[in-house]
């Protein structure tokens, strides 16, 4: 519980058992912040993971949900789902972010916590993905990431094992996410910036028996962040 998260402190129930990173939850509260889901719109969580997000989102701000993601069977989620009494708002669905089934037009938002950098950093994603999006639609992401870029021989000593053994060379800095979305003139991006919770995100990811737990306090804050980012698909895309 955090008085920085006073829309996530309603769902505390729905943690235990179901973080797959840093939590989720507080993730998306963040983001939405910056995003505008109005009742009854059609949103998709890509790499909802356990989907309790999805289940936040459906419950906060009465949207649709598409419960999208990989590695979690479809089935576990809508046990989930249904424990929430979400059947009617809340969809999972078992998907790969490169081949997702929906239609064209079809969302008025797609957000993404803590999943978009294992298949957003492909220079061709971004406007396969926002085609799913209606024009002015919003694609709005949460990833972990550093305040700025780092050449190799920058990485300090504490970080050097996750960053090039723990897949930590795929986080980058809101710049980038801004040039790397704007350069494909798919989208016009709103903001691009570290989360202003960071730090206080990171350290739910501090409990001694984290593996991540020793980087983090090591970093104390100096290079890790979240990046969010948030766009709205160009009518000509
Ligand atoms: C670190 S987990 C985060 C899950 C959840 N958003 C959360 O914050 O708890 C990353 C999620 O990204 C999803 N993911 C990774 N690659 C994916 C892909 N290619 N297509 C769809 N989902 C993917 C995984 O299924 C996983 O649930």
């Amino acid at each position: 519980m955090s008085a920085l998260f006073p829309r996530s402190a309603r769902y505390e129930e729905l943690v235990p058992g179901n973080l797959m990173g840093p939590h989720v939850l507080w993730l998306m509260e963040s983001l939405c912040a910056r995003t505008e889901l109005g009742t009854g719109t059609r949103v998709m969580d890509l790499g909802c993971g356990k989907a309790i997000s999805s289940i936040f989102l459906a419950r906060e701000f009465g949207v649709q949900v598409w419960a999208t993601d990989l590695w979690i069977a479809a089935t576990d989620n809508w046990k989930r789902i249904r424990q929430a009494g979400l059947e009617e708002q809340v969809f999972p669905i078992h998907a790969e972010a490169r081949a997702l089934p929906y239609p064209e037009e079809f969302f008025d938002a797609i957000l993404s916590v803590d999943a978009y950098h294992y298949f957003g950093t492909d220079d061709f994603y971004l406007e396969k993905l926002v085609r799913h999006l209606k024009p002015a639609g919003q694609l709005a992401i949460a990833c972990p990431g550093f305040t700025r870029e780092l050449r190799n021989d920058e990485i300090p000593e504490y970080l050097r094992d996750f960053y090039f053994h723990q897949q930590w060379h795929s986080f980058h800095s809101p710049a980038w996410w801004r040039r790397h979305w704007e350069k494909t003139g798919a989208v016009e991006v709103v903001c691009a910036e570290e989360m202003p919770q960071a730090a206080e995100i990171w350290k739910s990811s501090t409990q001694p028996d984290n593996p991540d737990a020793p980087v983090i306090l090591a970093d104390a804050g100096r290079l890790l962040t979240f990046s969010r980012v948030v766009a709205r698909r160009l009518a000509k895309s």
